[in-house]
């Protein structure tokens, strides 16, 4: 198998932990092992009391138990823990694709999620969200896009880049679509719980199909990507148990202090969410301020759900602008081309608590120099 390098990867790699402000982080605002501690009493003694050997490879039962309470369909037993969300497409798409199969994928998409199956010579059609129907997708794309040899849908909702949401009925739709063709829906779901009104919550792939696939992780709603811990939800016993068995050439196990730790965030999950939606809400009504000001500058399509969006540089080329942005300010945004968008996108996270100094330094920065864009 050969992979191409990973764009938004190697992008971060070269300046995550160079750049002032990180204005395009998909994550939420993390803590410290202290705070994540402080949120149960005695958790610190038990955390320095846990045993530092192999845990099981599917994950600890303490974990799964926690994991699987955000699945009313899925029990423990349903549950494969992974080194992050990352490890969970690798070996779900290691584990149910071959090469010649065909996938339909949700377009602009985190790059693994197509790049891997490509990889591995799988045939792929790009199910492509349009900024014109707010970064909707189109229903009536997905029968034409379908052959005799699709064998998985991939999809994330909500999504990374555009923060597009979908209505619950039209997620039915698919996930019925999906079981009539005996297709396999792969659900990636890592910004679950971060909508911006509760109601719009979609209930979770697995939850909806026996053979659906839900991804979930701690890294973006719980802001605790520290801990690499993801995971598969799954009624699916065929690919769950071919995943584990991938799972034994890749990590064999998650990090045991991570897993106490995860375990321990998720029995406060409400709690952590909520924080974190609390933030982006704020967060979110200061960029509605900005991109109102600078409306000829900027394209803006609000969000729907989670801590990013997709907005379009209407003036200039937008991998020169996010550079001279960086050089000038320190202010980091992710050109989309690392998502092979030819539209002149850029994303912007507004997860952090430091978002709105990030912010205002861009539009100093903006005020200032015109030459910008
Ligand atoms: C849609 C999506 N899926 C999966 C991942 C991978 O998550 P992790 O880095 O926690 O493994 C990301 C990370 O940005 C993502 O945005």
């Amino acid at each position: 198998m050969k992979l191409p390098p990973f764009l938004l990867e190697r992008f971060f790699a070269r300046h995550e932990f160079e750049a002032r402000y990180l204005l395009c982080s998909s994550d939420c605002e993390s803590m410290s092992i202290g705070d994540l501690l402080s949120l149960e009493p005695g958790a610190r003694e038990k955390f320095h009391d846990h045993w530092l050997g192999y845990t099981e490879s599917t994950g600890s039962p303490s974990l799964r138990r926690e994991i699987a309470r955000g699945y009313a369909a899925v029990t423990p037993d349903q549950v494969l823990v992974h080194a992050g969300a990352e490890e969970a497409i690798f070996l779900f798409t290691h584990a149910t694709l071959e090469p010649g199969d065909h996938l339909v994928v949700h377009a602009p998409c985190y790059q693994s999620l197509c790049e891997v199956a490509r990889g591995i010579g799988c045939e792929l059609s790009l199910w492509q969200a349009r900024e014109e129907n707010g970064w909707a997708l189109d229903p009536a794309d997905l029968p034409r896009l379908v052959r005799g040899t699709t064998k998985a849908i991939v999809i994330n909702l909500p999504h990374n880049p555009t923060g597009y949401h979908m209505e619950e009925p039209r997620f039915r739709d698919i996930s019925r679509f999906a079981d009539t063709h005996g297709i396999a829906l792969f659900s990636d779901e890592v910004y679950r719980g971060l909508e911006y009104d509760n109601a719009d919550r979609l209930p979770p792939a697995c939850s909806l199909s026996e053979s659906a696939i839900s991804l979930g992780v701690m890294s973006k709603t719980y802001g605790l990507a520290g801990l690499r811990i993801g995971w598969v939800a799954t009624r699916n016993a065929a690919v769950l148990s071919r995943m584990a068995e991938l799972k034994d050439y890749t990590t064999i196990c998650a990090s045991a202090p991570s897993e106490f730790l995860a375990a321990l965030a998720l029995r406060n999950g409400e709690v952590i969410a909520a924080r974190n939606r609390g933030i982006i809400a704020a967060n979110l009504a200061l960029l509605d301020g900005f991109f109102a000001r600078h409306a000829d500058r900027f394209s803006w399509q609000r969000p729907k759900a989670g801590p990013i969006a997709f907005p379009r540089l209407r003036i200039g080329d937008v991998e020169a602008f996010c550079s001279a942005l960086l050089s000038s300010c320190g202010v980091l945004l992710l050109p989309g081309t690392v998502y092979g968008d030819a539209g002149n996108h850029f994303r912007i996270g507004f997860g952090r608590t430091n978002m709105p100094e990030a912010l205002a330094r861009l539009e100093e920065s903006l005020e200032s120099q015109s030459s910008i864009g």
